[in-house]
């Protein structure tokens, strides 16, 4: 005789497994960092170029624009931060991150279970973090050096003018890195909800994060024993 299944036993045909990815702070903390690269993005470009400058009617006029323009920068360098120590750990770079970056052909062409296992994030995801890291230190660093407002003793002229054309390259640089960012959340199907619910789907986990499902359900890490690795 079998034993009958109870409904919400763990294993139910026709529900699928979930998997917590994210804490609702973890998550708070993404999305303010979001709202404000988009703040930043469309005030900086609104600054940028006289035929842009119709956007800052967005933020209620040229001077206004202008003001918030840097605060809302310190506000996402300090979000960043946030997000770096929560997440610098899992982004540092493994051997199979080569295999999978090499193998870039077989990723695209939907081919995933033909490269070694991933584990929280792939080596695609490791660069678009590392690059926003660098970017955001550049963007504050130039950022500060013009806003004459509050420290114009600090750096020459000539150290202004530099500032000026790196936090423009930087900016650029930021924007397309962000592009990919967005792209890839969206093109690999059943990303978003990690970021808007918290979890996602065994299958999810499965097909993308193989080796970070396996550390979660056996609770092993590398060759140590760990405890099951929580959402961050
Ligand atoms: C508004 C557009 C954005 C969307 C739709 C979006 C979406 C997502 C999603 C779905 C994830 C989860 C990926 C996964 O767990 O595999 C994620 C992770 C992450 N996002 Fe975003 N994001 C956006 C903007 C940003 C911005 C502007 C930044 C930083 C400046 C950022 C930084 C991060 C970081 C650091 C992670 C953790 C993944 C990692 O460390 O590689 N996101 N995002």
């Amino acid at each position: 005789m079998t034993a009958k299944r109870k409904p919400d036993s763990p294993v139910h045909r026709g529900r699928p497994v979930i998997v917590d990815r994210y804490t609702p702070a973890a998550r708070a903390n993404h999305w303010l960092t979001a709202t404000c690269l988009v703040l930043l993005a469309l005030s900086g470009l609104a600054l940028f170029h006289p035929s842009l400058y119709f956007l800052t009617s967005l933020f209620g006029g040229g001077q206004i624009a202008r003001s918030i323009h840097p605060w809302i920068g310190v506000v996402l360098f300090v979000s960043f931060v946030g997000l770096f120590l929560r997440f610098w750990r899992a982004n540092l770079w493994v051997p199979e991150d080569g295999t999978w970056l090499a193998r870039l052909r077989d990723v695209l062409a939907d081919h995933e279970d033909k490269l070694p296992e991933v584990g929280r994030y792939n080596a695609g995801q490791k660069i678009v973090f590392w690059a926003m890291s660098l970017l955001i230190v550049v963007l504050i660093g130039s950022g500060l050096a013009m806003w004459d407002q509050y420290f114009y003793d600090y750096s020459s002229i000539e150290q202004k003018r530099l500032a000026v054309l790196a936090h423009a390259v930087a900016a650029v640089a930021m924007i397309c890195v962000w592009i990919v960012h967005l792209y890839a959340a969206i093109w690999v199907r059943g990303t978003i909800r990690a970021m808007t619910r918290g979890s996602v789907t065994g299958g999810w986990a499965w097909r993308h994060h193989r080796k970070w499902l396996r550390e979660l359900v056996t609770g092993t890490r590398g060759n140590r024993r760990t405890g099951p690795t929580p959402a961050e």
